[in-house]
C-alpha cells in the first residue's frame, strides 16, 4: 500500500489550479441515463472515484469515453447510454463507493427500473439512504429492500408530487431531482440542499430540457418532461479542492494563489479564514491566500449545509486550528463519527479533546512529524496539512484514501516548494 513522506516547515508559495468538483462529477456522470444521446461532461477531474463511477456505467452498457486528458479544458468525457442492457449496480462496485447509488433515480425515471445494492455503513458514519427511497417512493416507485438490494420499479411513468426532506440531504436532492425531471407533472421538492454541486447538476439537466425553477434556493420546482437530449456541460470547480490548499497555505504561513476556482463557493471558508487572520482576496479566475503575516488565531466552526462550513472541510480546518494561537471549538453536526483524525493528529503533537460532536482544539506553535493513518479521503488530506506544517518527518499510511478525491496532490505541491513523496509498496 502507498504511503506518503512529507518532510515539513516549509511555507508553500506559488499557484495551483483547482480541478473540477469531485462530488459534482459523481451526480452528473448519472444524468447520461436519463437521454438517449451523448452527454458530454468538461472539466472532468482524473480521480478514482470517477473511473469507479465510469466503471459501473460501463457495466450497465454505456458507451464512456475519456478523451482531451491534460487539454487546456481539463479532461472530456462522453457518455452515451443509447445502449443501456442492465439496470443493476451490483455489490462489488457499489461497496467501493457510495455514490454508486445516484444511478438509482435516472434509471427508475427512463427505464422504469432499477436494482441497486445497499451502500453499507462507512468510516464517518451510518449514512443511511432511507431519504433517498422516500423520495422515490413519493413519485409512485415500489421499492423492496431484498438480498442486501435496493429493487425499485414503477408502473408506466413516475408521477410528480411533493418531496419533502425532513433533513437537508445532498444525494437524496440529487436522487430526486433526477427522477423528477422526467417524472409526469409537477415536482416541489421542499428543503433541497442548495450546495453548488446540486445547482450545477439541475444547470445540466435544464440545458438538457428539463424545466426547474428555484436552482440555487431550498425549493426545486420541476415540471416533467418527456424526454431529454444531450448536452455539453463543464463541472463546476471544486469547493473543497480550493478549501484544502488554502487551508494548506495557512497552516504553512504561506501564500498561494489559487486559479480555476471561485470565492462564491467558499464564502462560509473564506470568512472563518479571514477571522483567523489570513488574507483572502480576490484574484484573476480564482483566489489568493496570504499567511505569511505569521499569527493565525483559533476560531470556532460548526459543520452545517450549504451556505454554512462544509463538513468535508472540518479535519483541515482542525489541521489548521492545531497551530493556531489560542482553543477554538469545532462542531460537527452532519456525521456521527467524522473525527477519526483526532487520535492521529494528536500523534502529531496536536491537543485536542472531543466531547460529543465538538472537539476542543488548543493550538500549538510546532506540530512534529510522525507515523499516522489515513482514515477517510478528508481526513487522509487534513494529516498532509499537518505533515507540511509540521516539523520533521511525517509518514501517512494507507493513502490510497487520498486518490479518490485529490489529484496529483504531491505533485501540485512539490511546485509550491513542499518536500513530498510517495513511497510505493
Ligand atoms: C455528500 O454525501 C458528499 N458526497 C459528501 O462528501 C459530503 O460530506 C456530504 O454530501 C455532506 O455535504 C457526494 O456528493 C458524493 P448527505 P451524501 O445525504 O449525499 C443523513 C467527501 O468527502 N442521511 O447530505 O451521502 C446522512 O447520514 C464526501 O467528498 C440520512 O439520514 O450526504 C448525513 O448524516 C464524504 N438519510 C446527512 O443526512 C438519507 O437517506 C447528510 O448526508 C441520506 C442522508
Amino acid at each position: 500500500m502507498d504511503r506518503i513522506r512529507i518532510i515539513g516547515g516549509a511555507p508553500l508559495k506559488g499557484t495551483i489550479r483547482i480541478g473540477g468538483a469531485k462530488n459534482a462529477a459523481l451526480t452528473l456522470m448519472p444524468v447520461c441515463l436519463l437521454t438517449d444521446q451523448v452527454v458530454t461532461l468538461t472539466n472532468i477531474p482524473d480521480l478514482a472515484d470517477i473511473r469507479t463511477m465510469g466503471g459501473l456505467l460501463e457495466h450497465m452498457g454505456v458507451h464512456v469515453h475519456l478523451n482531451g486528458a491534460d487539454s487546456a479544458e481539463g479532461r472530456i468525457l462522453d457518455l452515451n447510454a443509447s445502449g443501456l442492457r442492465d439496470t443493476t449496480a451490483p455489490y462489488d462496485l457499489v461497496r467501493k463507493m457510495r455514490a454508486s447509488v445516484l444511478v438509482l433515480g435516472p434509471l427508475l425515471a427512463r427505464h422504469g427500473q432499477a436494482r441497486v445494492s445497499l451502500p453499507g455503513g462507512c468510516a464517518i458514519g451510518t449514512r443511511p439512504v432511507d431519504l433517498h427511497l422516500k423520495a422515490l417512493e413519493a413519485l409512485g416507485a415500489i421499492i423492496e429492500l431484498k438480498e442486501g438490494y435496493i429493487d425499485a420499479r414503477v408502473e408506466g411513468r413516475l408521477k410528480g408530487a411533493q418531496v419533502n426532506f425532513p433533513k437537508v440531504t445532498v444525494g437524496g436532492t440529487e436522487n430526486a431531482l433526477m427522477a423528477a425531471t422526467l417524472a409526469e407533472g409537477r415536482t416541489i421538492i421542499e428543503n433541497a440542499a442548495r450546495e453548488p454541486e446540486i445547482s450545477d447538476l439541475a444547470t445540466c439537466l435544464r440545458a438538457m430540457g428539463a424545466q426547474i425553477e428555484g436552482i440555487g434556493t431550498g425549493t426545486l420546482t420541476v415540471d416533467g418532461v418527456d424526454s431529454l437530449g444531450g448536452v455539453t456541460h463543464a463541472v463546476v470547480p471544486d469547493r473543497i479542492e480550493t478549501g484544502t490548499y488554502a487551508l494548506a497555505a495557512a497552516a504553512t504561513r504561506g501564500r498561494l494563489t489559487l486559479t480555476g476556482t471561485g470565492m462564491d463557493l467558499t464564502e462560509a471558508l473564506v470568512d472563518h479564514m479571514r477571522q483567523a487572520g489570513v488574507v483572502v482576496e480576490e484574484a484573476t479566475d480564482g483566489l489568493l491566500i496570504d499567511a505569511t503575516g505569521g499569527e493565525v488565531r483559533g476560531v470556532d466552526v460548526m459543520t452545517e449545509p450549504f451556505p454554512g462550513f462544509p463538513t468535508d472541510m472540518q479535519a483541515q480546518w482542525m489541521a489548521l486550528m492545531s497551530t493556531a494561537s489560542g482553543a477554538c471549538m469545532i462542531t460537527e453536526s452532519i456525521f456521527e463519527n467524522r473525527f477519526m483524525h483526532v487520535p492521529e493528529l494528536s500523534r502529531m503533537g496536536a491537543d485536542i479533546n472531543i466531547h460529543g460532536g465538538s472537539a476542543i482544539v488548543r493550538g500549538k506553535a510546532r506540530l512534529s512529524g510522525a507515523q499516522v493513518m489515513a482514515t477517510d479521503l478528508r481526513a487522509s488530506v487534513c494529516l498532509v496539512i499537518a505533515g507540511l506544517a509540521a516539523e520533521g518527518e511525517t509518514v501517512i499510511n494507507r493513502v490510497y484514501h487520498l486518490d479518490r478525491g485529490y489529484e496529483r496532490v504531491e505533485d501540485k505541491l512539490v511546485t509550491c516548494g513542499a518536500t513530498i513523496e510517495r513511497l510505493s509498496g
